[in-house]
């Protein structure tokens, strides 16, 4: 999807050069999260300086606008070539940038973001999202007189601005914030914004609902306070009288917040980043879509929630709500520590970072397990579920809600599941299970795989369930995201920053998150010990036996173009615990190669995919040792007897696979863990059919990695 990145300075002298190359950068980081259409990029940097009117007695404002379509490195050049003076310096300012994923409106200069309120630039903001009721906004702003110069929702929403303002200008009262307050009112769909005025020098207003925000916070001094509390309105804001009677609380203590809670929060301390002096104090605001475009500035972070208004006026950071009484679980927003290093979003010797996070995984899996697993005691506790454990014993069903990769995590561990806790495990893919209106009861414990934490779809489902007073759970890879601030329980897989748009060291986390649940749940089963016992050390074993197939890397490579290279399509088969691994074999082919690829499951064969057999038909056949392996060598045949040449992935030393065909060999373990080996070949060959067919790996066409939009 879309991403937002903006720098505020405030008593920091910077110039041209360090705001650009500030917000470039932040583009850059962003970059995987969204690319229009065409398979460009779209990119516009705004930068609007307001100095000198509280700070040096400067009354000059400047408004600049760059806007490119193509590559970081383009809208680098188009920077460059303006005629400006970058060693201008600004001591307080504040600036904007986006990179888009088309969503209404082709990608194009004018379509790009930020977008105005008339071409004097009054009101201009960046958003991330879709705002579902633009066209009846339109036709309203229409009506009044305004023309639209793009066929975005976006620009609804900047002209809407402007709209209210001047209706309301004439009151004394009006703030920034209520003006935005207002905005957002009359708004349907996902948001994340960044508004800026002309009108409201200095000051920024940042908000979201849907679509994640997140504000970096930089400063030289020790801040007074490391929380931010929350303000639910004023009199002159919503009519409401002076808000917030209630006492603040402590931040809850979910998953989220392994560090526990926070001081009680002071009315006395609600200014936001005082200096330990109490005097105003320099400071620097990043404000991002992901944490990966301000590591590098800052490692102290806060993270909006819904219908959060953030105003930073004059180096102050507010937090307002929408409403009062909304019911929202914390008045206070505290400041976290990113745990993630800047290496680690950045591509190193790799060529892609696709490829990079494939070759993570012997270690993202052990990050996933670390401090959980105790490999002598056989044991595994997960933190973040621990007081959940008896609850989600008693519950009537177990129904994993996901899409796309994560959707095959579940996919891969439900047999698993079932085996050792006994709890019946329903699949769904999110946008069915919303589309079905899916009964569900508060006995259900609902499980919310994402790696992102982010995806629509399945944020929505939560909410459902959620509002059905089912317990929700959430497995994600991205600390502060929607699923892991509202779920009641859950767990982080720790699998590091993943940027490629191919999802692969996600899935094997979250493949042993899973694994790691069920045995955790089932620990009151004695007779599942020997069961639980084998499967951990399996899990033990797992990094050597990942080492050991991406040693086979050259092989792979060589196969992908020997063999699968000029093919159109291919259909990759298996069965039980291997149904997965097709799955995602061929969501992995598909999405980055644009080959065509289907998995199958063998058992199903002979009731219509069959047909499609002949000589001529690309086969990889997985079929590593289990209790099935006699029905795949079945599956074998019959492919064969209708003259089909699989590629056969079995275990390093199964002597009974014809020479006759071509092999790719995986170290043997654990029946239900075999699919985390299984799929890394997979991923290889996925990786190296892309770059043969000179696909952007880590940008495929038409998609983002977070998918904020339903
Ligand atoms: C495929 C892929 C997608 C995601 C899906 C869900 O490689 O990455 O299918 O798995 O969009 O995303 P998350 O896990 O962020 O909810």
């Amino acid at each position: 999807m879309c991403g937002i990145f903006g720098y505020l300075n405030y008593l920091i002298e910077r110039d041209r050069r360090f705001i650009f190359d500030t917000l470039t950068q932040g583009l850059s980081r962003l970059e995987y999260r969204g690319y229009d259409s065409a398979g460009k990029l779209s990119y516009v940097v705004w930068a609007y300086a307001n100095f000198g009117v509280a700070v040096d007695g400067d009354t000059e404002e400047e408004v600049m606008i760059v806007k490119q379509v193509g590559k970081v490195a383009a809208l680098r050049k188009l920077i460059d070539e303006q005629t400006l003076d970058f060693h201008k310096t600004f001591i307080s300012h504040c600036s904007m940038a986006h990179t888009r994923w088309a969503t209404h409106g082709q990608p194009s200069p004018i379509n790009s973001h930020p977008h105005r309120s008339d071409p004097t630039n009054e009101f201009v903001i960046v958003h991330n999202g879709i705002i579902t009721n633009y066209k009846e906004l339109k036709t309203v702003l229409e009506k009044n007189g305004y023309v639209f110069e793009t066929e975005t929702d976006t620009e609804c929403v900047a002209k809407l601005t402007k709209y209210i303002y001047d209706r309301e200008k004439t009151n004394g009262n009006l703030t920034f914030t209520a003006l935005v307050k207002a905005v957002i009112k009359e708004l349907e769909g996902s948001y994340a914004f960044i508004f800026k005025s002309k009108h409201f020098p200095n000051e920024v207003v940042a908000t979201r609902r849907g679509s994640p925000l997140l504000v970096g916070v930089k400063t030289a001094k020790k801040l007074k306070v490391d929380f931010v509390d929350v303000e639910f309105g004023t009199a002159a804001e919503s009519g409401e009288g002076i808000s917030n009677a209630s006492e603040p609380q402590t931040i809850e203590n979910n998953f989220l917040s392994p560090d526990g809670g926070h001081p009680k929060l002071q009315r006395s301390q609600s200014r936001a980043f005082l200096s330990e002096d109490g005097l105003p104090q320099p400071i620097e605001y990043f404000l991002a879509s992901d944490a990966a475009a301000i590591v590098e500035h800052t490692k102290r972070v806060l993270y909006l929630e819904d219908d959060d208004i953030a105003h930073i006026a004059n180096g102050e950071l507010h937090i307002h709500r929408l409403r009062r009484d909304d019911g929202i679980s914390s008045s206070i927003r505290s400041i976290q520590t990113l745990e993630i290093e800047l290496a680690e979003i950045m591509k190193g010797s790799f060529d892609h970072f696709m490829q990079k996070e494939i070759y993570e995984q012997p270690e993202s899996v052990v990050n996933t397990m670390r401090g959980r697993v105790n490999f002598q005691n056989h044991k595994v506790t997960l933190g973040g579920l621990k007081a959940y454990v008896a609850t989600i014993r008693r519950c009537r069903r177990i129904i994993f809600i996901a899409c796309g990769t994560s959707y095959h995590s579940c996919l891969a561990t439900r047999a698993i599941f079932e085996e050792l806790t006994e709890i019946p495990a329903q699949l769904e893919l999110a946008s069915d299970f919303l589309d079905r209106k899916t009964p569900i009861f508060r006995d259900d414990v609902c499980v919310f795989v994402s790696q992102s934490g982010e995806t629509a779809d399945t944020i929505l489902a939560m909410r459902y369930c959620l509002e059905r007073g089912a317990l929700a759970v959430g497995i994600t890879n991205t600390v502060g995201s929607s699923i892991s601030r509202e779920t009641h329980c859950g767990v982080h897989i720790n699998a590091g920053p993943e940027i490629g748009v191919a999802s692969t060291k996600a899935y094997t986390s979250q493949y042993i998150a899973l694994v790691m649940m069920a045995i955790q749940l089932s620990e009151d089963r004695t007779s599942m010990n020997e069961r639980r016992n084998e499967i951990i050390d399996g899990l033990y074993r797992l990094p050597g036996h990942l080492k050991e197939v991406l040693s086979d890397d050259a092989k792979l490579q060589q196969l992908a173009a020997d063999t699968l290279y000029k093919e159109k399509s291919l259909l990759i088969m298996g069965r039980g615990f291997q149904n997965a691994t097709c799955l995602e074999g061929a969501l992995k082919i598909k999405e980055i190669s644009y080959m065509h690829s289907e998995g199958i499951l063998a058992g199903e064969l002979k009731h219509g995919p069959l047909a499609l057999i002949d000589e001529n038909m690309p086969v990889i056949l997985v079929m590593t040792r289990d209790s099935l392996y006699p029905k795949v060598q079945s599956a074998l045949q019959q492919v064969t007897a209708r003259k089909g040449q699989p590629i056969i992935i079995c275990n390093t030393g199964d002597n009974g696979i014809s020479s006759q065909y071509k092999t790719i060999r995986v170290p043997q373990t654990v029946d239900c863990l075999q699919g985390l080996i299984n799929i890394v070949p997979l991923q290889l060959l996925s990786y190296h059919l892309a770059v043969m067919h000179g696909v952007d790996v880590d940008f495929p066409r038409n998609l983002a990695k977070s998918v904020t939009v339903e």
